[in-house]
């Protein structure tokens, strides 16, 4: 086993791994200005977090989270809860799983659709901070977008597709079924996937 898990993770990723950073602990008192709940529990990888915010200088001062998910998920969530301390909401906002997965010198290919959940879990608590604080202006949704209007498969689905190994066309299509029955979504399609691609796994 020690031979296995030397190879794939960096010392970066095993520190986090076996020190996550800024985890809520059982019990513990966290009066958060924004919460944040991503994932599915069914699927055993539901992220939590909650951030405190100064309020005059919209700085994120402190944070904690939580989460079910694999040793991938919670590394990248423990280095992002130190990349955003002291950042503007703003700053926050923007960052995303490339830099998170920089920051820990690299994960492996496979195990990069797991470092998205803190970061999107992140975003829904900066969002719940801005709807507490009447502030609905700066709420920034993630809507999805119907991209095969035949089998309803979106955009976030062809992310996701990407982000779980689909590389050309025939794989997207075997994870989401996406252009199967009229086919006039395919080159929409692809140039999605490959937008993604280029988004997630181009070497920092
Ligand atoms: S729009 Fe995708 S198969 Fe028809």
């Amino acid at each position: 086993m020690a031979d296995e898990f030397d190879w794939v993770y960096t010392d970066v990723v095993k520190d986090h791994f076996i020190n996550p950073r800024n985890v809520l602990k059982p019990g513990e008192e966290f009066a958060a200005d924004g919460e944040g709940m991503v994932g599915n529990m069914k699927c055993g990888d539901q992220m939590m977090m909650k951030i405190k915010v100064d309020r005059a200088k919209n700085i994120i001062t402190d944070i904690r989270w939580k989460t079910y998910g694999c040793a991938s998920a919670i590394a990248s969530t423990s280095a992002l809860s130190e990349m955003v301390k002291g950042l503007t909401l703003d700053k926050a906002f923007l960052i995303s799983p490339k830099d998170v997965n920089k920051q820990l010198g690299g994960l492996p290919d496979h195990k990069i659709h797991c470092s998205v959940l803190g970061d999107k879990a992140l975003r829904a608590a900066i969002n719940d901070y801005y709807k507490k604080n009447g502030q609905d202006n700066k709420i920034q949704k993630e809507e999805a977008r119907t991209i095969c209007q035949c089998m309803n498969v979106t955009d976030h689905e062809i992310e996701d597709a990407v982000l779980e190994g689909a590389r050309t066309y025939v794989e997207l299509q075997e994870k989401t079924k996406l252009g199967t029955v009229c086919g006039q979504c395919k080159d929409e399609a692809i140039e999605l996937m490959e937008g993604y691609i280029k988004k997630h796994f181009t070497k920092f």
